[in-house]
């Protein structure tokens, strides 16, 4: 099995590579990757000697050389995680979402139907259904719910979805989609809320929570969401959709607050900022579907996931530390000066 797999510096794609050049030692695996500002080939440093491996520089968006690629790879499976992923950042700057979060997954699907392919894999997100009041519980996304995007990013995302869908109606395109939610672990870029937290209270610097801290997002181990992705390539069925979540809904304070605990900081560096425009009140996903179709539940709870998590940002500072003393200072200004 050849799989070309998009994406693969950044923080999910990286851990997808791992978990799959392990369990699968016969597989080979070409991580297609442009390295924007969230992609690292650092973090691919520990497979980057292994024989099965293969990384090319290139962006998903550039025709000519997604096309050279297949012709030298012969891929039987593309799994795309290559993505603008920040909610923040497609707020201030939309247009580069659109260009690699759509016409990027358009270049990748007519390079799949061009040269033929066993399975294309489009790693979206429960932002598609936008969001879900805090006082109805009793309500989750299930893959009937329609899409109801709030931000550039999630219209993005919710662009190519239906696109990748189209394919498989009109070209018999052999697609899957999978609709995870929020994920954590080791390599998550320190823009997002739980390493932004846990790298800013390392250094006792203010920990911005936007609005009042009651946002809902449903946690999942990254490892989980890897596993996930892995039984749908190989059992999914072709056309469908499969949500991923982790049953694991938990306030934005409280997570902050645990990062404090563990961490030994005081929840004094807790800063109340402006609020995120359009912001998302509450994800929480219905996994029914993955789990009694293909048997996934996720394995990693959230009180021993987070000491994983925190251990390795203890572990691993240079990691982060390259990236936030980079072009990233200029963002987090930017971002959090006058908030
Ligand atoms: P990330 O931002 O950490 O990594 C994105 C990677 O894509 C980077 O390595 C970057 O260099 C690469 N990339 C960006 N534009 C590219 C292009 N034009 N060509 C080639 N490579 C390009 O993202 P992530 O958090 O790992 O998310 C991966 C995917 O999973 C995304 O599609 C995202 O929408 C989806 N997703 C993320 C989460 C989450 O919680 N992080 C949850 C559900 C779904
Ligand atoms: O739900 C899946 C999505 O999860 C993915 O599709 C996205 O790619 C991924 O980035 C993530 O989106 P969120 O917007 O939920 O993640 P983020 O880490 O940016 O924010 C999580 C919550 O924390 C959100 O309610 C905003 C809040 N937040 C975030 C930051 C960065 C803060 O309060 N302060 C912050 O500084």
């Amino acid at each position: 099995m050849n799989i070309i797999v998009t994406g693969g510096a950044g923080f999910i794609g990286s851990n997808f590579i791992f978990h799959m050049l392990k369990k699968y030692p016969d597989y080979r695996i070409v991580c297609l990757d442009c390295l924007t500002y969230a992609g690292n080939l650092s973090t691919l440093a520990p497979v980057m000697d292994n024989p099965n491996f293969r990384f090319v520089k290139e962006s998903i968006t550039d025709r000519e050389a997604v096309y050279k690629l297949f012709e030298e790879e012969h891929p039987d499976m593309v799994v795309n995680f290559a993505a603008e992923s920040h909610v923040d950042r497609s707020i201030e700057n939309p247009e580069v979402f659109l260009d690699t979060n759509i016409k990027g997954t358009a270049v990748l699907m007519d390079a799949c139907r061009k040269y033929g392919i066993k399975r294309y894999h489009q790693v979206s997100t429960d932002e598609v259904y936008g969001d879900l009041p805090l006082d109805r519980p009793d309500l989750f996304f299930t893959e009937e719910t329609p899409i109801h995007t709030s931000s550039p990013y999630s219209s993005s995302k919710a662009g190519a979805d239906l696109l990748v869908l189209a394919y498989h109606r009109t070209y018999g395109l052999p697609v899957t989609i999978s609709r995870c939610s929020n994920n954590y672990g080791p390599y998550h870029f320190p823009e997002k809320l739980i390493p932004l937290m846990i790298a800013n209270a390392l250094n006792d610097k203010p920990l911005p929570v936007y609005g009042k801290g009651e946002n809902v997002r449903d946690w999942l181990y990254v490892e989980d969401h890897c596993k996930a992705i892995d039984l749908i390539i190989h059992n999914g069925r072709v056309g469908e959709v499969y949500n991923i979540g982790g049953h694991n809904e938990m306030k934005n304070i409280d997570i902050v607050k645990i990062i404090c605990k563990e961490l030994g900081k005081p929840e004094s560096l807790i800063t109340y900022v402006s609020d995120r425009k359009g912001h998302d009140m509450r994800y929480a996903i219905d996994p029914t579907k993955i789990h009694n179709e293909l048997g996934w539940l996720p394995e990693t709870k959230f009180a021993d996931g987070i000491k994983k998590t925190i251990q390795w940002y203890l572990d691993n500072k240079e990691w982060w530390e390259t990236i936030i003393s980079g072009e990233y200072q200029n963002y987090y200004e930017k971002m959090y000066a006058n908030r």
